[in-house]
């Protein structure tokens, strides 16, 4: 079987870790060996680097190179080889959530971080990506009952708006490999449109 690599993506608080485990029993279910994963983190050095970027204030450049320096590890180490041996590899997070909150948030320009994926990457891109897309009003009322808030989390409103709009243009200039989730309709909802998703691409 060949390897797929599947990318999840969305503001803080649009609710797609609680899709992770259903998206991978999908998978399971269709004879696939599955293998989840996040971003920042995914490997013992990017799970360091993850606690270093959500906590401790930087430079937006160096944080963006914290961000790359883990995906290299984690490319390296675990998406290539498990693509290699015919996996479904899932991320919570790939280099979507550079741009849209080093570049839109931020405000990076795309410019270095074409850079940097290039390096990176080298050819390397998810063969499909859910956007879960929620307004950042709603998304910070859900936040605000969440447990501590990490370093994004914290961020003011316009941050999240610009973050928010950075993702959609992405998901419009690249319509076929980044599909947009309506994060704000009821679980089950969300659900059944993520179902008929997969079973039309799939
Ligand atoms: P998140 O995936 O939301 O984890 P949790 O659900 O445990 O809070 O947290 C990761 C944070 O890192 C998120 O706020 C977005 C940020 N991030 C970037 O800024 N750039 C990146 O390239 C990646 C992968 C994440």
């Amino acid at each position: 079987m060949q390897g797929c690599f599947i990318t999840l993506e969305g503001v803080d608080g649009a609710g797609k870790s609680s899709h992770l485990d259903w998206l991978a029993d999908w998978f399971r279910n269709r004879g696939r060996t599955v293998r989840l994963t996040r971003e920042p983190g995914g490997t013992p050095i990017g799970e360091k680097l993850r606690e270093l970027v959500l906590h401790q204030p930087m430079q937006p450049d160096t944080e963006a190179l914290v961000m790359f320096a883990a995906r290299r590890e984690h490319i390296e180490t675990l998406i290539r080889p498990a693509l290699a041996a015919g996996e479904v590899v899932i991320s919570d997070r790939f280099t979507d959530a550079s741009f849209a909150y080093q570049c839109g948030g931020r405000g990076l320009p795309e410019s270095r971080l074409e850079l940097l994926e290039q390096w990176v990457q080298e050819g390397l891109q998810p063969d499909l990506t859910l956007l879960f897309d929620l307004a950042p009003e709603e998304a910070a009322r859900r936040l605000a009952s969440a447990r501590d808030p990490d370093r994004f989390e914290r961020e003011r409103r316009d941050f999240h708006e610009r973050v928010r709009d950075a993702y959609l243009r992405r998901a419009r200039a690249q319509p076929e490999r980044i599909r947009i989730i309506d994060g704000g309709r009821p679980l089950a909802e969300v659900r059944s449109q993520l179902q008929r998703l997969l079973e039309s691409w799939a």
